[in-house]
């Protein structure tokens, strides 16, 4: 008999990783209790016209990526009706708000949670068609200010300190303003018609979205399409005053509690219950903080939705919010802790004989005064003990010989490229650098 198997895009957990995953969930309550958070448990499913409302009918994950079935009533007078595993949680969320008339109390409702999200996406390294959110929602009548760009600035502090306190590194903010919901229109009519000339010269989806979704066409990774796009209007030139003010309060809290950012007027992110403040947050692909995500290198993203509570028939809610890729996350912390493992210092000094073993010293305090990390060796080494030894920690290895010592000349061997050179004293720290 065939033996059966995880579906695809779906995997299990195991120990000893799920230990990381309880570690950085244990992390992500404590931060956001600090921060005045509490959790918010809501079903699995909901009904279809809940994400097709919420998240828009256009967006790739409402027109082609959801688990929607027809379920059946169970008996003649039970109608049927059609269901759908969800895609996201916001909408979830603000469903519950309006549900449980949160709005009653008057008090901001500062909401996390942390769960499963289905996609029918393609399933790659970081791509999966079960993954993991942990996300949390600021929202609340005007009065309570929920719409205060404050909040956003709070979010996106909170979480800058949570990934520093796991540990993340290289991580980077990017932000934009995708204006009011009278902005928008304005701007989505001038886009449409800077298109109509160019689309033909785009890939399929962008003639298709120039049409139904003009927005969607700055998302498009089409590499011959960039130019296009790039020359395309900037929703910055569309903002009203109110918006452009908004946005200019939440960069200037941000300044001030010390969270660099970016700003990319392309931000205008895969779901269409964005107002005013988008963002993600990225880590590099490879290199020491590499994430080993290739492009799915989005560790989270969010924004304002200050119409997404009347869009699904409730009272005026503004609020922001923000769901981090949990899956996205772990692989990041265990590839950075892989390359922290594998990494070398960046230097062995030598000494060739004992009376070297001072001036090896000297060039050592020397090149970690300029934040190098280095290791030396001993004047009793022979000189193949000495190579044994760099080859292991470092990536080069400085031989320090009375030649050395009086020419300033010093002698690098690189392990990696297998080649040797001289190099000045005073270029060395440069060239080890390097
Ligand atoms: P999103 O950008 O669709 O936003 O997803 C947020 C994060 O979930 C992504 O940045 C990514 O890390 C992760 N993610 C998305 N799809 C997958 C997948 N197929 N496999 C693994 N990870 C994935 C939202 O979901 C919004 N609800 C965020 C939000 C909350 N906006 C306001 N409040």
């Amino acid at each position: 008999m065939a033996t059966l198997k995880a579906v695809r895009g779906t995997r299990d957990l195991l120990p000893p990783e799920t230990a990381l995953w309880n570690h950085v969930e244990a992390t992500a309550r404590a931060v956001f209790a600090r921060y005045a958070f509490g959790e918010i448990r809501t079903p699995l499913f909901e009904t279809t016209e809940l994400f097709a409302r919420g998240v828009g009918e256009e967006t790739d994950i409402v027109s082609k990526e959801m688990y929607t079935w027809e379920d059946r009533g169970r008996a003649e007078s039970d109608k049927g009706q059609s269901l759908t595993l969800r895609p996201e949680n916001t909408a979830g969320v603000v469903r519950a708000y309006i549900e449980h008339r949160l709005d009653e109390s008057g008090m901001l409702q500062k909401l996390f949670y942390i769960g499963p999200q289905f996609r029918r996406e393609r399933p790659q390294r970081g791509r999966y068609r079960q993954f993991w959110q942990i996300g949390a929602e600021v929202l609340g009548p005007a009065w309570s200010g929920a719409d205060s760009a404050l909040r956003d600035a709070e979010v996106l502090e909170m979480l800058a300190t949570f990934l520093n306190e796991l540990g993340i590194r290289g991580w980077q903010l990017t932000l934009n303003s995708v204006g009011s919901s009278t902005d928008r229109p304005k701007y989505i009519a001038a886009l449409r018609e800077a298109l109509a000339p160019v689309k033909t010269h785009m890939c399929e989806n962008c003639q298709r979205r120039a049409e139904t979704n003009p927005l969607r066409v700055l998302d498009c990774k089409e590499p011959g399409d960039q130019a296009t796009i790039d020359d395309l209007p900037k929703i910055a030139d569309f903002l009203d005053e109110a918006s452009r003010d908004h946005f200019a309060q939440v960069k200037s809290a941000l300044d001030a509690c010390g969270v660099a950012y970016t700003v990319n007027p392309r931000l205008v992110r895969g779901l269409d219950y964005y107002t005013r403040t988008t963002f993600e947050f990225t880590v590099p692909a490879s290199g020491e903080a590499g994430s080993g995500l290739g492009t799915q290198n989005a560790l989270l993203g969010g924004g304002r939705y200050d119409g997404l509570s009347e869009m699904l028939g409730g009272p005026k809610a503004p609020g922001i919010g923000f769901a981090i890729g949990e899956d996205r996350l772990i692989l990041t912390l265990q590839a950075q802790a892989e390359a922290a493992a594998e990494k070398k210092l960046d230097a062995f000094i030598a000494p060739i004989g004992l009376a070297q073993n001072a001036a090896a010293l000297v060039l050592a305090q020397e090149l970690r005064r300029t934040g190098l990390a280095v290791e030396v060796g001993d004047g009793t080494f022979r000189l193949k003990k000495s190579f044994e030894a760099a080859d292991k920690l470092a990536r080069r290895m400085v031989l320090v010989g009375e030649d050395e010592v009086t020419s300033g000349i010093l002698t690098v061997k690189d392990f990696t490229a297998g080649e040797q050179t001289k190099v000045a004293r005073s270029d060395l720290a440069e060239a080890l650098r390097r």
